[in-house]
């Protein structure tokens, strides 16, 4: 088949390194042109671990990028543009307003549109399905319509796109459904087919069920803390259960990223749109704010001032493997730090430049032994697989550990973590 995906960043990226190990051929269109000049020349955009190696399969053979909407010959279009947060926690559609514009200019009779960006319900149907008929001069049915979401995880992208646990895919008209299925057929995959509003709150609905389940975890950890009792023994025993499952129950400094923080606030958003005050999202959002807070607090708590402290602060991006800094929780852990005059020295892997836009005026470490030398104090935000191997008891100067990620084990160091207590 001739596919189309728009937009190149994690979802667009691997539908189209699927869709090319896959056999068929693939054009990549972004905006930007440096991104397309780097696909182009094998690289992945985005630091993801696999992308190179099957952008470097597939580059100039069934796969190449281009910044024209140069679609008129494709059986598939998958959108995959952003839909980030408006300021007042809304979906800014304006990435996807514009794609199906571009979309519709080019779509002809039997072609395919198929939206896997994360919409809120009633997305597909009333904003980009209007626009594909209106610039086409064609009616949905003549070309075909859909909704597949993703489920990936990032820095895991490449993984859960060819390993994925279902395919929900959302149809306007069953020759669509029936196509696509095809399509996803190698992937061995359960296939729900649901339509396209119901597959759109799926994505909804399953961010915002894993985010509670952490913000959970974190409440619990919260009150164990008081009771003197270690929350990661009671979520063992919780998860066994095989109703709730162990997955998603680690407590910590919260979650951060692209996805959950943004999803959970367009669902409440559309809630209240609808007339509907959704308590509990609320408050999964009000637990995640809390506990980077937190952190700093136990800091405080069992070092005491924190003005002119050495903070070493050692994960910044919002989850290990991957240099995305968007929503991670390190930047309220700074902000914290900062407000009570520590002295931040931040390190990452990956993520330190992207940090460093946001942070401009903190102290970075060109490594992690470099960070935590000078320190007095170091918080681990996120669990990177270095510092697990880091013994801190080899630093004199270091006198408390703070980890909100359960990841390392001092000896001699004074060592504080979420849900235990300590
Ligand atoms: C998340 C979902 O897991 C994917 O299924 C979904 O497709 C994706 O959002 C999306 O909508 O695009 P992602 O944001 O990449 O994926 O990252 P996760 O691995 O889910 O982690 C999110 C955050 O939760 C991280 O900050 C992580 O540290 C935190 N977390 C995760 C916890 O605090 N505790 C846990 O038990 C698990």
């Amino acid at each position: 088949m001739k596919i189309a995906v728009i937009g190149t960043g994690y979802v667009g990226l691997t539908t189209a390194l699927l869709f090319a190990e896959f056999g068929h051929d693939v054009l990549a269109v972004d905006v930007d042109e440096e991104k397309v000049n780097t696909i182009n020349k094998g690289e992945s955009p985005i630091y993801e671990p696999g992308a190179d190696e099957l952008l470097k399969k597939h580059i100039g053979k069934n796969l190449r990028a281009t910044t024209s909407y140069d679609i008129e010959d494709r059986d598939i279009v998958f959108i995959c543009v952003g839909t980030p947060s408006k300021p007042d926690g809304s979906m800014e559609t304006k990435y996807l307003e514009s794609a199906s514009e571009a979309i519709g200019e080019k779509l002809r009779k039997g072609m395919i549109v198929v939206v896997k960006s994360t919409v809120v319900p009633g997305t597909t149907e009333n904003l980009v399905l209007p626009i594909l008929e209106r610039k086409s001069g064609l009616k949905a049915g003549e070309f075909g319509l859909a909704m597949n979401p993703e489920f990936l995880r990032e820095g895991l992208a490449i993984y859960d796109t060819f390993h994925p646990d279902r395919i929900v895919i959302g149809e306007f008209d069953k020759r669509t459904g029936d196509i696509l299925e095809e399509l996803y057929r190698p992937l061995e995959a359960p296939i729900l087919r649901t339509s396209i509003k119901v597959a759109e709150m799926i994505k909804y609905a399953s961010n915002a069920f894993l985010a509670t389940k952490i913000s959970f975890a974190n409440e619990i950890a919260n009150i164990c803390e008081r009771l003197g009792i270690d929350v990661y023994e009671v979520m063992k025993g919780v998860g066994m259960d095989h109703r709730i499952s162990p997955h998603f129950l680690n407590a910590g400094a919260g979650f951060g990223g692209s996805c959950f923080p943004k999803d959970v606030k367009a669902l409440i958003s559309l809630a209240k749109n609808l007339g509907y005050e959704p308590h509990l999202l609320e408050d999964v959002l009000k637990i995640n704010d809390y506990q980077p807070r937190h952190l700093v607090e136990l800091a405080e708590a069992h070092y005491g001032d924190l003005k002119g402290a050495k903070v070493a602060v050692l994960g910044l991006s919002f989850k290990p493997d991957t240099d995305d800094i968007r929503e991670t929780r390190a930047a309220i852990i700074v902000e914290e730090l900062l407000k009570r005059g520590a002295e931040v020295i931040g390190y990452d892997p990956k993520a330190m430049a992207n940090f460093r836009k946001l942070f401009p005026s903190i102290k970075y470490a060109s490594g992690a032994d470099e960070a935590v030398k000078n320190a007095d104090i170091v918080i681990i935000q996120a669990d990177w697989e270095e510092f697990k191997n880091m013994n801190f008891d080899a630093y004199p100067n270091l006198k408390l550990v703070v980890d909100g990620r359960r990841t390392v084990k001092p000896e001699r160091v004074k060592y504080v973590t979420i849900g235990r207590g300590d």
